[in-house]
């Protein structure tokens, strides 16, 4: 498969998606020049699974890797974690040319990317992202960070991979709930930018459950150059870039009250996608059969649609909203669908439509 590419100048950058490029990762590194010093950042999953391969390959085409193994899950992805990364690059030793390449799924990429961000003022790295949601979306596009307690991805940075590898034999262990996560990430796609894309999820959902290998590449390359495309226009997000964040106000909150233990990121926004269809039907006349689809794409990927939440739940989920990085003069920005694969960003929403949409969360209602 040809590598997607990055279009951002100087720091443009090449997504390779195929069966292997894992075992490659020294060859691919040593065509970008630079230094031999180099940590593998990965989690204790992933880690045994993944890392042998990884190192050899770094040490086959001399470089010198270090292992660095940090706690798995969306909890991890914390400043505690942060600094436990650096102290680790501090004591082996790594320079301004050393790199850092990121083993596993978003919560690795995004630390990993944040912690090269930022030692010695910034070090390059390498996404090799292991999960369906971290090889169709947070590997690319350079957006790093880690949460705080009162939110999600509230500390960060864009700071752009040198290189992804994606690699579709990653996903033959992954477990079942964390690879349907992924699949709210690539829906996101077709109600963003790509209404025969968001067709075709509908024809093939079978093939892609079964991850039918070909298929599954197919998706994670159309998903990178939409991604692509987009990155390429605003990279830091000044505009269009919002667009990639459609669903995203209602599920970070939703991650976010429930501190980070209850739902995957996917998961919490296949709800906040469901709420943003929903309030895009009210506000820009989104065809209520268009978000019976959407609900029903979600659904049949067995990810969730609804939550049950309490009176006083439901007042801490909008609180959490107003925290959102999207919040402009104290008023929630949504991104909202006209109809499949057309969005507009930057959307106010009346208090009272977003309350009774946040009312009807719930499964019964
Ligand atoms: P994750 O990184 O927590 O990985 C999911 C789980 O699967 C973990 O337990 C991990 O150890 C395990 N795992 C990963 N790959 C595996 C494999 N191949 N085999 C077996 N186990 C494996 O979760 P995720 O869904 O990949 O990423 C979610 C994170 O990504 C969230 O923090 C979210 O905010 C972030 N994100 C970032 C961006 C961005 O642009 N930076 C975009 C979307 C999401
Ligand atoms: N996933 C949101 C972004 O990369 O902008």
């Amino acid at each position: 498969m040809q590598p997607v590419n990055v279009p951002l100048g100087a720091r443009s950058y090449a997504i390779h998606i195929g069966k292997g490029p894992l075992a490659r990762v020294g060859q691919e590194c040593r065509k970008l020049a630079l230094g031999r010093r180099c940590a593998v950042i990965s989690d204790r999953n992933v880690a045994p699974i993944y890392s042998p391969a990884v190192l050899q390959s770094l040490r086959a085409a001399g470089f010198e890797p270090h292992l660095i193994v940090v706690p798995a899950g969306e909890t991890a992805k914390c400043l505690k974690n942060v600094q436990a990364c650096y102290d680790q690059l501090a004591s082996h030793r790594l320079e301004r040319q050393s790199f850092i390449v990121a083993l596993g799924g978003g919560v690795v990429g995004d630390l990993a990317g944040f912690v090269a961000a930022t030692y010695l003022r910034g070090v390059a790295f390498v996404q090799m992202p292991t999960t369906l949601l971290a090889q169709v979306d947070s590997s690319v596009g350079g957006k790093v960070g880690v949460n705080l307690p009162a939110g999600k991805n509230l500390v960060g940075a864009f700071h752009q991979p040198r290189l992804v590898l994606c690699d579709l034999n990653a996903f033959g262990t992954l477990p079942e709930r964390e690879f349907r996560a992924g699949l709210a990430e690539v829906i996101k796609y077709g109600i963003i930018y790509d209404a025969p894309f968001f067709v075709r999820l509908e024809r093939d959902l079978g093939k892609l459950l079964r991850r039918e290998t070909r298929c599954l590449g197919e998706v994670v390359a159309r998903c990178c150059e939409i991604k692509t495309e987009v990155v390429g226009q605003d990279e830091t997000e000044s505009g269009l870039r919002a667009i990639l964040n459609f669903g995203h106000t209602v599920g970070h909150a939703l991650e976010a009250i429930s501190r980070y233990g209850q739902y995957l990121h996917g998961e919490a926004i296949a709800i906040g996608q469901v709420a943003a269809a929903r309030l895009s039907a009210a506000q820009l006349g989104l065809p209520a059969a268009d978000v019976e689809r959407i609900r029903l794409l979600f659904h049949q990927c067995g990810l969730p649609t609804s939550v049950r939440l309490t009176p006083a739940q439901r007042t801490k989920l909008l609180a959490a909203m107003r925290l959102d990085k999207k919040v402009s003069d104290g008023e929630i920005k949504f991104v909202l669908a006209e109809c499949l694969g057309k969005v507009r960003w930057g959307q106010a929403v009346p208090a009272a439509l977003l309350h009774s949409v946040v009312d009807h969360l719930s499964p019964n209602s």
